[in-house]
């Protein structure tokens, strides 16, 4: 196979991914959640793994599989991948956060099924979640922490905001406006951005190539 002869630029180096999307629970039979399918986070898992490194996911709700050869870790809520997350980070090299983790949660958890009585209407409130990115950009110390951002407008400037607000070394930019970019298309369309602003700009292109060279850029980081 082709990646054989790739050189190993990761080796020794622990990945940490978060792939998939967020469920946030209404009831036990009803959640919250997103169109995030995961390709993107198990792209880069993979495009780590040939790339030599030992990676680790930690997945939301997916409708795709992760590769053969990461630790998975299962997880539901925002809450659940923050705990999760903390407790991989100290013990990892780069970071990926291309989860699609959810803004806000109901503010109740209902124990039973709700049953809808005579209501023509049910107005659930939410709250917002942890900021998982936001929170690891507070703690991180030897870490290369890489932010995901999905926009459909003025994508410099939102990913340069996220990058600077989440205190992140890189970010990734999908531009979602574009046909066979983002949820659930086997392809995307990305730009990379660090502190001093766009580093990349890559065309459309399958998730698994794009992966490989943001894992190529990271891996050159000095
Ligand atoms: N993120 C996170 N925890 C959250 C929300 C977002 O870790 N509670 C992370 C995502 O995994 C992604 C990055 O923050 O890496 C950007 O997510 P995005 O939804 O694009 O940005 P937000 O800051 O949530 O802003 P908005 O949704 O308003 O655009
Ligand atoms: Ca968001």
């Amino acid at each position: 196979q082709q990646w054989l002869n790739k050189p190993k630029l990761l080796r020794g180096k622990k990945v940490l991914v978060t792939a998939g999307g967020t469920m946030e629970r209404i009831d036990p039979v009803r959640y919250l959640t997103n169109d995030s399918s995961g390709k993107m986070g198990f792209a880069i898992a993979e495009a780590a793994l040939d790339l030599g490194a030992d990676v680790t996911v930690v997945a939301g709700r997916t409708s795709a599989a992760a590769p053969q050869g990461v630790k998975l870790i299962k997880v539901e809520s925002a809450a659940d991948m923050l705990q999760a997350v903390l407790e991989q980070f100290d013990d990892s090299d780069i970071v990926i956060k291309s989860a699609a983790v959810a803004d806000y949660r109901p503010k109740q958890v209902h124990q039973q099924k709700l049953k809808k009585g005579d209501a023509q209407q049910l107005v659930l409130e939410l709250e917002r979640t942890t900021d998982i990115l936001a929170t690891l950009g507070e703690r991180k110390t030897h870490q290369l922490l890489v932010g995901f951002a999905a926009e459909t407008e003025q994508l410099d400037v939102y990913a340069m905001d996220k990058l600077k607000r989440k205190n992140c070394d890189y970010l990734v930019a999908n531009d979602v406006s574009q046909d066979g970019a983002g949820f659930n298309y086997d392809t995307n369309v990305i730009s990379i951005y660090n502190t001093n602003g766009l580093v990349e700009q890559l065309p459309l292109m399958s998730k698994r190539d794009a992966a490989e060279r943001l894992l190529q850029i990271l891996a050159q980081h000095g």
